[in-house]
């Protein structure tokens, strides 16, 4: 990606002025720096992260949500879910352009790269090594989705797929999302009408999809589409590296849409 384009949406995740490139760091007007290494703006305010540690750790193991697309071993979670973003739900929206906030090793963002369907591809995440180790070539940003470097509607469609579930509290990030996006928020969440409560552990936070609907109204945005996965029994058990276990076939598509 050319970087005039770049620095248009990206911003100084401090003072939200804008950002300038000199001696391989990036720059504020009120001297705020950030690196910029392999290609990857590194846009992280001190202390503004959370749980940053584990998907360091994480990132170097080829977990479950983690293995590249292309592996015969992949899988067969990832690979519905990819199908469903597809066939099912990136149908229901329009636009051009498109990030993935809390995006991993991009999973999704290589598909979105092969069905040729958006001029700009973004993918975003906390860990540094999750990014390092993606094969996605769309531009990669460093951003904690709790306080998101970019400009006010800087994509018309904001993706976050399994994220807000590993998030304590979600008002910051709901409110970041419908500020950077211009038509369409797509939200992957662990859903409490097929999770039970008692699954809540550690850093697994599962909500009810009212309560996710209740917060974004708080924007003008509303639930345009749901699409509750049925095709595996609810009792689909996975026990991933962590030691953490729970029913992760029982995740819950969201479409949102700004309100007219
Ligand atoms: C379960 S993984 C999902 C990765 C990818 N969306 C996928 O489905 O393959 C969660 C990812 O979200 C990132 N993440 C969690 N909370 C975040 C936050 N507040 N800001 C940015 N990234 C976050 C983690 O670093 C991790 O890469
Ligand atoms: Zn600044």
């Amino acid at each position: 990606m050319k970087s005039k384009t770049i620095f248009k949406k990206i911003r100084c995740p401090c003072c939200f002025n804008r950002l300038r490139f000199k001696s391989n760091q990036l720059f504020c007007k009120n001297n705020h720096k950030f690196s910029f290494k392999n290609n990857i703006p590194s846009l992280i305010a001190e202390n503004d992260v959370e749980f940053l540690n584990i998907w360091e750790e994480r990132a170097k193991v080829n977990s479950v949500s983690v293995a590249p697309v292309e592996s015969k071993k992949y899988n067969l979670l990832g690979s519905l879910a990819r199908r469903e973003l597809i066939k099912i739900i990136l149908p229901r929206t329009s636009g051009n352009s498109i990030v993935e906030v809390g995006c991993g090793k991009g999973q999704f963002l290589q598909v979105l790269e092969k069905i040729n369907r958006y001029d700009e591809i973004w993918g975003v995440d906390y860990s540094y090594q999750m990014l390092l180790n993606n094969t996605f070539k769309s531009q990669k940003a460093r951003m904690d989705a709790h306080n998101l470097a970019f400009a006010d509607k800087s994509f018309d469609i904001s993706l976050m797929i399994t994220v807000l579930m590993h998030n304590r509290s979600i008002s910051n990030i709901v409110k970041e999302l419908t500020r950077i996006s211009k038509k369409y928020i797509i939200l992957q969440e662990g859903d409490s009408t097929l999770i039970p409560r008692y699954f809540h552990k550690k850093h697994i936070f599962i909500r009810d999809i009212k309560y996710y609907e209740k917060e974004f109204s708080k924007y003008g945005w509303s639930l345009i589409y749901n699409y509750k996965r049925r095709a595996l029994p609810l009792n689909f058990v996975v026990k991933n590296l962590t030691g953490l276990t729970f029913l992760i076939s029982s995740l819950s598509w969201m479409v949102f849409k700004k309100n007219e």
